[in-house]
């Protein structure tokens, strides 16, 4: 018999669940954000072959690795199913199909297990991950999500409401990385391969262009960077190809690397000016485990003595544990939802007026 006391946020277990694109992930967390566990069955070798991310094959291989996932995030947190206090599942933005088997799966756990069924938004789970088994970080704080889905600004009052101030207007952060990669002949998913590319280039080698959409806009675009790395690489149509060796390639992977980074340090600091209230800074997704982008991000930050708080690796890319921190402060402030809960493939963020 269980002898938590519910008034302890320690006692209180969130068991969070992960489908929206290629990882099939699950884990427990608890009222303070301390990960008891934290389970990842990712299907990168599944997709490789094809460049991207397959949904079919992502769907058919959420189902067969679910329920196994589920069940090692439990044994590893040494708790029973029945000791969970509610279940919290990423149910928007993302792969429809992939989504619906963990919304399935969430609800009915929730069900059987007769507790709440938490919906979290991807992204925003992506900004709670610096705060899983870490400090607390002062609000309101700004937060910056850069993924393979997602290039987004957020001021974040309270980590359950974000509202969004600026995103990209075509591709983001992580998927020009990976567009980059396959111009290069590098496997997917090519983030950490053009990283590994760009530590041998010379990152002034290119004079690549860094879109500025406005003076004060805090949105992003990466689409004429990615079509500048394309000509660079393969040449202008119609022109003899470049010679695109050891040397070019580095250096290609350099200078994107270099040009991505002055994008995302250029909103920021517009961001923080028009922010001046923000204590912390609040980082997620994929591409914030690149070590330049976390270079940039502690200076930019110390310059400003602003709390940083940057994710351990495994938790920048998609995992459960960021799904079951938003969870739980969803939880702790009153809010759940109905066993009517719907994936959706985009998210629903609040933006800012004017
Ligand atoms: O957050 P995430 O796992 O999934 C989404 O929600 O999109 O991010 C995956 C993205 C991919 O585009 C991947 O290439 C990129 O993050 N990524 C990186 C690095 N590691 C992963 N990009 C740059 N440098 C890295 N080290
Ligand atoms: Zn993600």
């Amino acid at each position: 018999m269980s002898t938590r006391s519910p008034d302890d946020p320690t006692a209180v277990l969130v068991l969070g669940i992960e489908t929206s694109c290629d990882e099939t992930a699950a884990a427990v967390v608890d009222g303070h954000g301390r990960v008891r566990s934290s389970v990842v069955a990712t299907q990168h070798e599944l997709h490789a072959e094809y460049g991207g991310v397959v949904p079919e094959i992502a769907s058919r291989a959420h189902l067969e690795h679910l329920l196994p996932v589920l069940r090692r995030a439990v044994d590893q947190a040494g708790v029973a199913m029945s000791d969970l206090d509610a279940i919290a599942v990423g149910h928007r933005p993302g792969l429809i199909g992939a989504l619906l088997v963990g919304t399935s799966a969430a609800k009915g756990l929730a069900l059987a297990l007769e507790i709440p069924l938490i919906g979290v938004d991807h992204v925003h789970a992506h900004l709670v991950a610096g705060l899983l088994d870490a400090p607390p970080v002062a609000f309101p704080s700004l937060g910056l999500v850069v993924s393979g889905g997602h290039s987004s600004l957020y001021l974040v009052p309270d980590p359950i409401s974000p509202i969004l101030l600026g995103r990209t207007i075509d591709d983001a952060i992580g998927e020009a990385f990976d567009k980059v990669a396959a111009m290069l002949d590098l496997g997917h998913p090519g983030g950490p391969e053009v990283e590994r590319l760009a530590a041998n280039g010379d990152a002034d080698a290119f004079d690549f262009p860094v879109a500025n959409l406005g003076k004060d806009r805090l949105d992003f675009s990466f689409s004429g960077l990615k079509t500048a790395v394309l000509y660079a690489a393969k040449g202008q149509p119609g022109r003899t190809p470049p010679i695109l060796d050891e040397r070019r390639r580095a250096d290609l992977a350099a200078s994107f690397q270099s040009a991505t980074i002055k994008a995302v340090r250029r909103n920021l600091r517009r961001a923080f000016e028009q922010h001046p209230e923000v204590r912390g800074l609040l980082v997620g997704g994929g591409v914030s485990a690149n070590q330049a982008v976390r270079h940039m991000l502690e200076t930019e930050s110390a310059a400003r003595k602003i709390e940083l708080r940057l994710p351990p690796l495994e938790f920048c890319v998609d995992n459960g544990a960021m799904i079951a921190g938003l969870g739980a402060r969803r939880l702790a402030a009153g809010e759940s939802d109905g066993l009517d809960l719907a994936p959706a493939a985009t998210s629903r963020s609040a933006v800012q007026p004017g």
